[in-house]
């Protein structure tokens, strides 16, 4: 059984509201009464897991060319907002967020992402939240690293062999694209009585009709849309 899903999650950190993947963003969601957020985290050249969405640096930060090739001192010197994991989890501890870590390994770095942000998380992390990767490599290494914490299978749309990769990594949960929410995939998961959530749902009508079919979670960019009593866990 899932521990304490929490209904709206924050997408990479505070959605639209700030810079994602950032403190400024796990700020914003503090202020919005935010329960939960998930972020996304990437291994710099020297093995330092910070939060990254994308494998090169041009979209989101100062810096330029490919984060696995540039040391952490590099980033942090080209642009002061990228948090290491170790400062996000910090925050998220003294907001009491529920967080999703998502492990996103750039091309090549999928084992050595999920056993080292498995690694830290073994170390450091209560356990409050779930780990998840669209990369099955990068999710056994954390997994591997993280026997009692609880998984979450990440996906765009479910795939025909969803049982077993949820088996595998021991997934409590899905984590699939809302728009392949269709009817199909949610009866399977309604069958399997396997919980599930949506990334990404930026409107209130569309996660009421998701949550309406039984879905126990959406990843929004607009937490504002909720009143800080409706994040509240029920
Ligand atoms: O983990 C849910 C969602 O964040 C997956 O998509 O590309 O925003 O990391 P992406
Ligand atoms: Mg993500």
């Amino acid at each position: 059984m899932v521990r304490a899903y929490p209904r709206i999650i924050a997408h990479r950190c505070g959605g639209v509201l700030a810079p994602e993947n950032s403190l400024a963003g796990l700020a914003v969601a503090a202020r919005l009464g935010c329960r939960a957020v998930e972020f996304d985290v990437m291994l710099t050249a020297d093995g330092v897991p910070i939060l990254m969405h994308d494998e090169t640096l041009e979209r989101t930060t100062r810096c330029n060319g490919l984060v696995a090739e540039r040391n952490f001192a590099e980033i942090r010197a080209c642009d002061t907002q990228v948090p290491t994991l170790a400062e996000a989890m910090d925050a998220c501890r003294r907001h009491g967020f529920w967080t999703n870590i998502e492990i996103k390994p750039a091309t090549g770095h999928e084992e050595a992402t999920g056993t080292t942000v498995g690694e830290w998380l073994a170390a450091h992390w209560d356990g409050n939240g779930v780990v998840s990767s669209f990369s099955e490599k990068s999710a056994l290494a954390a997994r591997r690293q993280l026997p009692g914490a609880t998984f979450a299978l990440l996906c765009e749309a479910l795939p025909a062999d969803w049982r077993a990769r949820a088996e595998c990594m021991q997934a409590a949960a899905i984590h699939l694209a809302a728009e392949c929410a269709d009817a199909a995939a949610v009866a399977q998961l309604g069958v399997a009585r396997m919980p599930w959530g949506c990334w990404t749902v930026n409107d209130r009508r569309s996660a009421d009709r998701l949550f309406a079919q039984g879905c126990v979670a959406v990843f929004t960019d607009r937490p504002d849309l909720w009143s800080s009593e409706e994040m509240q866990p029920t």
